[in-house]
């Protein structure tokens, strides 16, 4: 979740780190980088087959105890910019704040996919601050990729959260929902409050979607306008010690409890940048054993932000939002906060060997057709504007 200013100094950063990081040898991404990684150990198979299992041992969202539960009264984990990979698809880019793609977070128990999407040329498109920087593609293709693993899942219900930053109209979006096919699990609030994932379930309206921002308009009903359901803490935080439960938007609300007491559902933004210089900044991988443990031992611990804000709130976060969300893994942390045994669910072996040795012989990002010079050339021309 970045506006445009914050988006655009992360860009920046995400560029400078990539300047920076390239390896003496001229290699490539090197193993400075790529320090931690993990490598996918489930084949897609095993994957629907057990996606399989759950609906027929009466899961939703891979728990049994989940089915009567609320909507709001469950926490569902989100991956952070979903679509903007660090995978051989763009040679381990610098600019990924995910090692796995949407399809592979759905079937190891993420609920929530955060995305940002741009207008390129007329089209909705999944850019990384922009299309030049890091392209993952059309929101159409990514829709259908959900709404595949949707149609292979029918017992899940899925969110999504997608930053507008080109302030595309509603009805622009709609049109790409209803070509994707996606829009038929669309979810309409009813204004009595939300139903239980069961209820949602067994009305096949299993997708609920936020939009930062848009007008609401009734042609599209199931296209909500974030801030009027949602709030969130700080998206911004430099250090370990700096996730609070503060509420950072919608400035409209006076606090986290005023949120609360008006009926919005608590969002937690827990990812961690480095600071490399003044108003640099780049997604910190270094410490993500640290930011994704469900520990509730250490400063920065994702398991310790969820229990303090839940404690300060008086109610558990609904969203939860972070970066390489593999590590940890980050769901163990909503299990933990839902009081679940997950069932029916993927792992990801977690495992600290880098794959630099193979990122450096994969060839250039696949849609970002930017050299060095290219990319010194476009960190110069933001640091000027910076
Ligand atoms: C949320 O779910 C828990 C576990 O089922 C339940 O004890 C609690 O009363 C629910 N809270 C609300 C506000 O419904
Ligand atoms: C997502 O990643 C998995 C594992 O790498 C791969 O098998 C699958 O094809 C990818 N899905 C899409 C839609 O790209
Ligand atoms: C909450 O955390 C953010 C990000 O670290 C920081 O900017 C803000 O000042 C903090 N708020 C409080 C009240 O501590």
């Amino acid at each position: 979740m970045l506006p445009s200013l914050c988006t655009f100094l992360s860009a920046a950063a995400v560029l400078t780190a990539t300047v920076h990081a390239l390896p003496q040898d001229g290699s490539g991404f090197g193993s400075s980088i790529y320090s931690t990684t993990s490598s996918f150990a489930v084949a897609s198979a095993s994957s629907t087959a057990s996606a399989a299992a759950s609906t027929s041992t009466g899961a939703c969202n891979n728990s049994p105890d989940l089915c009567g539960r609320t909507y709001n009264n469950v926490t569902h984990m989100g991956a952070h910019d979903a679509a903007f990979l660090r995978d051989e698809s763009t040679s381990n880019s610098i600019a990924g704040n995910q090692y796995y793609n949407a399809t592979v977070a759905l079937d190891t128990g993420l609920r929530l996919l955060q995305a940002q999407v741009h207008d390129l040329n007329g089209v909705i498109e999944l850019c990384h601050t922009s299309c030049s920087l890091l392209d993952a593609g059309p929101l159409e293709a990514w829709l259908g990729d959900i709404k595949s693993w949707m149609d292979d899942n029918p017992n899940e219900v899925v969110t999504l959260l997608i930053v507008n930053s080109d302030s595309k109209d509603v009805a622009e979006f709609g049109s790409v929902f209803s070509s994707s096919g996606i829009d038929t699990y669309g979810y309409t609030p009813s204004g009595s409050g939300w139903p239980t994932l069961q209820e949602m379930i067994t009305a096949n309206t299993r997708l609920v979607t936020f939009v930062a921002s848009i007008s609401a308009n009734t042609e599209y009903p199931y296209l909500l306008n974030e801030f009027d359901h949602v709030f969130e803490t700080a998206y911004d935080v430099t250090s370990l010690s700096g996730f609070n439960c503060t509420l950072d938007r919608p400035s409209s609300q006076a606090s986290a409890g005023a949120a609360v007491a008006a009926g919005l559902l608590p969002l937690m933004n827990h990812f961690k940048y480095d600071l490399l210089a003044a108003s640099i900044e780049v997604p910190d991988a270094d410490n993500i054993g640290t930011t994704n443990s469900p520990l509730t031992s250490t400063a920065g611990n994702l398991g310790l932000h969820a229990q303090t804000c839940g404690d300060e709130w008086g109610t558990k976060p609904t969203f939860v939002l972070v970066d390489f969300f593999n590590e940890g893994p980050a769901v163990a942390t909503a299990d933990n906060m839902n009081g679940i045994e997950a069932v029916g669910r993927s792992t990801i072996a977690d495992t600290t060997v880098a794959v630099a040795t193979s990122a450096a012989a994969t060839p250039p990002p696949r849609s970002s057709g930017m050299g060095t010079g290219a990319l010194v050339a476009f960190l110069v021309a933001t640091l000027v504007l910076v």
